[in-house]
């Protein structure tokens, strides 16, 4: 697990060092720089993991790759940038990074005044590649796919690799080739399900959004798609057996299946990065996905989660209370913009889900209205 994350000259922040636990909540003002916490080990794990070519992995940065586009060097290059400190003696101006895990790496990249359009960057390795970098790895945007007709059929990228890809463009075909994949017993095992297969964990879970939905992931033979259906059995009298295409059921379910199937194959190793799982579901749901994101860091699963949901935070406090995490498993960091850039404040959790601290505007609007709607 990585427990603490240092980033030196990247994009917002001159000097940020964050502890990182087993589920880590970002949450705060929007362009505080909480995706770009996520975006710095989306960089390494493209730069430095197994999925670059070997022919590439030169030891340098790759800004732009099918994790991250982050476009050039001059883009990353904190404006203000100094000194690395402890990182580099020299005072070229360079973007770097360590990574606490079982043992701390260090990752440097100069900054070529010469060249500050390329989107590569040559890093200073003066480390073996760390294990984590190697490890089940999910990372899903803000930006995920929307409901569609179909989707993308790579054996390479979604059953040889495992990856679900940055929108979950390949969960679809994922889940259709894992569907009898057995989820384990432990946490995230969904009692509901009618067996602890993928496909069906992930409907009772889909159920927990939407109840009596079920989905199907077929190929289509003869092409390089995949189609996904749904149907809503009981709920749809006469029609009960009837399935739907995506673009005729709403949005949330379509948005969430990703986070719901990064969240099941989540092993005790693997590191999952999300943005905004609570995105396009109605506020129970996003509580239900607090309760799959704690169930899986609970397996042993590390996640750093950035999210705006009350919700989802009060879903993870309720997974401390009843002990699915204990309260250092939980780390809520919250980004506040303070004009001249950004400060972070680390209120803890205790073991009754209580927060130790309330910082101002932290999740306050509900009692900021209610203020005024007494008044
Ligand atoms: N090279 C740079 N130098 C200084 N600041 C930068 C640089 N690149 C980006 N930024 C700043 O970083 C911030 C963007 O942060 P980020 O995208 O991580 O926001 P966020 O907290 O995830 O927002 P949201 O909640 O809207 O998703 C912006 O304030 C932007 O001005
Ligand atoms: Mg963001």
């Amino acid at each position: 697990m990585i427990t603490r994350l240092t980033l030196v000259n990247f994009k917002a922040f001159r000097r940020l060092e964050l502890p990182l636990g087993p589920l880590t909540l970002l949450t705060g003002l929007n362009s505080s720089g909480k995706s770009s916490v996520l975006q710095a080990l989306a960089l390494l794990r493209q730069s430095f993991g197994p999925d670059r070519s070997t022919a590439h992995a030169d030891g340098s940065f790759l800004l732009n790759g099918d994790l991250i586009e982050m476009g050039t060097a001059r883009d990353v290059l904190h404006d203000d940038f100094g000194p690395a400190d402890d990182l580099l003696t020299s005072d070229a101006p360079a973007v770097g990074f360590v990574v606490e895990a079982d043992e701390s790496s260090q990752f440097i990249a100069r900054y070529d005044l010469e060249q500050p359009d390329e989107d590569v960057m040559e890093a200073d390795l003066h480390v073996f590649v760390p294990r984590w970098l190697h490890l089940p790895f999910q990372y899903l945007h803000a930006d995920r796919i929307t409901p569609a007709v179909t989707y993308p059929r790579s054996r390479q990228i979604a059953i040889d690799r495992g990856f679900l890809g940055a929108r979950g463009e390949h969960t679809v075909n994922y889940l259709r080739h894992n569907a009898e994949q057995e989820v384990p017993e432990g946490p995230l095992r969904h009692s509901g399900a009618t067996s602890p297969q993928l496909l069906d964990q992930t409907v009772a879970w889909m159920q927990e959004l939407c109840p009596g939905v079920n989905l199907q992931a077929d190929a289509i033979e003869g092409t390089d798609f995949v189609r996904l259906s749904y149907g809503f059995g009981g709920t749809a009298g006469i029609n009960a057996t009837r399935r739907r295409r995506p673009t005729n059921v709403g949005f949330g379910l379509t948005y969430a299946l990703p986070i719901v199937v990064a969240c099941l194959t989540a092993t005790p190793e693997s590191l999952i990065l999300l943005e905004n799982p609570e995105a396009h579901l109605h506020p129970k749901g996003q509580s239900r996905m607090a309760a799959l994101l704690s169930a899986a860091a609970a397996t042993g699963a590390q996640l750093i989660v950035e999210t705006h949901s009350d919700h989802v935070l009060n879903g993870v406090r309720i997974a401390v209370k009843q002990a699915v995490l204990q309260p250092e498993d939980t780390v809520v960091h919250y980004f506040q913009g303070n004009g001249a850039g950004t400060e972070v404040v680390t209120p803890r959790i205790d073991k009754d889900g209580m927060l130790q601290q309330w910082p101002e505007g932290f999740f306050d609007e509900w009692e900021n209205s209610l203020d005024q709607l007494l008044d």
